[in-house]
């Protein structure tokens, strides 16, 4: 953590223009950057072959087929990218109340990580660990009626996790929000000899309407019903989401995460100088989706708004950032 030593400057003797005049001194004088070793790629996975299918809501992001995540994981891997954050798109007829595809280990994630592990073994892969893609209502847990239960669904995501372990995925980042969820995945983890597995947990999530584009990419849009308040943050919270960060790192978490991205840059701060452990952020489908669309109106420029966004992230304590921006901000830094 740093700490500002503040010192009574006064003009003329102080002008803070001066490391401002030029390029050299400004990137000599610069605190943070942003780099491919910050990025980890969001991609959204589809069943098939050859399968590049643009997600209407995200313009730019494509729903791949295995065999082509395995060609784009050649291709960030070139680029330096460290990790894949990898989500399915599940078809209509393989989702059920209870979700049980999560837990087939020939499931579309686990099928893509074995290629993927085989063709490009040095990249990270990052598997979300929830029951939404899924499930026949959408949500996260199993339902009891209209609500979420709780403790059933942790014995779930910990048998998940372990399926997705198996598979080759090297960082299980739990997404789903429930209570006590850290804990027995990393018991079922350990139990069966998984002790390099790590746990990125999505420990400050809030129930967001910036998630609208992603439920259209994997599926669950049309099929969710109500909303996911009873487990997600309210946005309007902060000191709750630091008692979520610290029960999640008690229970055994290697790495907490803010979601979503921009609009809770206070919340990233506000954990990692509390806790000074990995704190990871994730620029959702509508952060993308803003910038896609203010770029296409003409608004905004693209890139710029892209690197800023993204530099943000660095600037507000961040130490990686899920993106789906995450090749095309790759290749602007490899031209630097
Ligand atoms: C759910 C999950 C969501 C996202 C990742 N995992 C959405 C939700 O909670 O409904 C959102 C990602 C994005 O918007 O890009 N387990």
């Amino acid at each position: 953590m740093k700490t500002a030593s503040f010192f009574p400057g006064a003009y003329p003797n102080t002008r803070l223009r001066r490391h401002r005049q030029s390029d050299w001194v400004r990137r000599l004088t610069r605190e943070n950057h942003l780099c491919v070793d910050d990025l980890i790629w969001a991609i959204v996975l589809k069943d098939g072959q050859g399968v590049r299918e643009e997600v209407k809501s995200l313009p730019g992001v494509y729903r791949l087929s295995p065999d082509e995540v395995v060609k784009e994981a050649k291709a960030a891997a070139a680029l330096g990218i460290p990790a894949l954050a990898l989500f399915p798109f599940t078809d209509g007829g393989l989702r059920t109340e209870k979700g049980e595809e999560a837990l087939n280990p020939d499931n579309l994630m686990c099928r893509t990580a074995k290629v993927v592990k085989d063709a490009v073994p040095d990249i990270g892969l990052i598997g979300d660990v929830a029951l939404d893609p899924y499930t026949s209502h959408g949500h996260d847990g199993l339902l009891s009626g209209e609500k979420i239960v709780n403790d059933a669904t942790v014995d779930i995501l910990a048998q998940q996790a372990l399926v997705l372990a198996d598979a080759g995925f090297d960082i299980l980042a739990p997404s789903d929000m429930m209570d006590g969820r850290i804990g027995a995945i990393r018991a079922a983890l350990e139990g069966a000899g998984h002790c390099d597995a790590m746990l990125m947990s999505y420990a400050v999530k809030y129930a967001s309407c910036f998630y609208g584009p992603y439920r259209d990419a994997i599926g669950s849009s049309g099929v969710l019903k109500g909303d996911k308040k009873t487990y997600q943050m309210d946005p309007a919270n902060s000191d709750e989401g630091l008692r979520e960060v610290a029960m999640d790192l008690a229970e055994g978490a290697d790495s907490v995460m803010v979601k979503p991205g921009l609009p809770y840059l206070d919340m990233v701060r506000r954990v990692k100088d509390t806790f000074a452990v990995p704190v990871f952020a994730f620029q959702v489908s509508g952060e993308y989706a803003m910038i896609d669309a203010a770029a296409k109106s003409g608004a905004l420029d693209r890139q710029a708004a892209m690197m800023e966004s993204l530099l943000c992230f660095k600037r507000a304590g961040a130490d990686g950032i899920i993106t789906y921006f995450a090749k095309e901000a790759a290749e602007i830094l490899s031209k630097k």
